[in-house]
């Protein structure tokens, strides 16, 4: 069964852009994509050579011309002409590199999709100075962990952030949803234990307002 973290992933896409999805895998976007009958060019990019075959078998059996795939890493062989650009299931510092890759050839793509799996906070504040700005986001618990997918769009409308909102992210905090909720439950639990093992002063300091923060976002609920 694909996941619901990729179901919301193809969610997030429009039906009017081009579309890469980086790190593709097995290709498991581009099933839903093509289950949706999606009409737009959908290229699924591998840098391995196992996954690149899983991916071709998959870009075979959708048997679609919009649908292709290639062997090579990021963005350098992904034609400017894609518009969205899925990067899904990777840690922070290769999508800053697939990312910065691309920018350094002058290439400003039009919206990223990023599914980030460490260093969650880093994301939104590194797109944020790179001229983007979010769409939108999804914030979804599957297999005992929390997956934030943001959608970030060139930042056209010079649209501001503040600190907290980069950090938790600006949908998630006016939304509160329960999932968010949940997420900010738990965190605050993990930071009061560590909080007791904490001497430094100003650590002290700043778990303590993390903590206020988070009791905040689920008291305004
Ligand atoms: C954990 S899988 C994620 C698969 C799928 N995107 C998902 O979210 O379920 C990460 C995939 O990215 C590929 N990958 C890692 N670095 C890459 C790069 N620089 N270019 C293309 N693919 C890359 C890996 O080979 C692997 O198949």
């Amino acid at each position: 069964m694909i996941s619901s973290r990729l179901t919301k992933i193809a969610e997030l896409i429009n039906d009017d852009h081009d579309v890469a999805d980086i790190g593709s895998d097995h290709g498991l976007l581009l099933i839903l994509l093509n289950n949706r009958k999606f009409p737009k060019k959908v290229l699924g990019v591998e840098n391995k050579v196992g996954p690149y075959k899983n991916l071709e078998k998959t870009v075979l059996s959708i048997n679609n011309p919009n649908f292709s795939s290639n062997l090579s890493s990021g963005l350098k062989k992904v034609d400017i002409n894609y518009q969205t650009i899925v990067i899904a299931g990777m840690g922070f510092a290769t999508i800053k590199e697939i990312v910065l890759d691309d920018i350094k050839k002058g290439h400003k793509r039009e919206t990223f999709i990023i599914d980030c799996h460490t260093n969650q906070n880093e994301v939104r504040s590194f797109f944020y100075e790179l001229g983007y700005k979010i769409e939108n986001e999804v914030l979804i618990y599957e297999d005992k962990i929390y997956y934030d997918i943001i959608k970030f769009v060139l930042n056209n409308d010079n649209t501001v952030y503040s600190n907290l909102e980069l950090t938790y992210g600006p949908y998630n905090i006016k939304r509160k949803n329960d999932v968010f909720l949940k997420m900010c439950s738990e965190k605050i639990e993990k930071l009061e234990n560590i909080f007791k093992l904490v001497t430094d002063d100003r650590k002290r300091t700043n778990l303590l307002n993390e903590i206020s923060i988070l009791k905040e976002f689920i008291h305004e609920n």
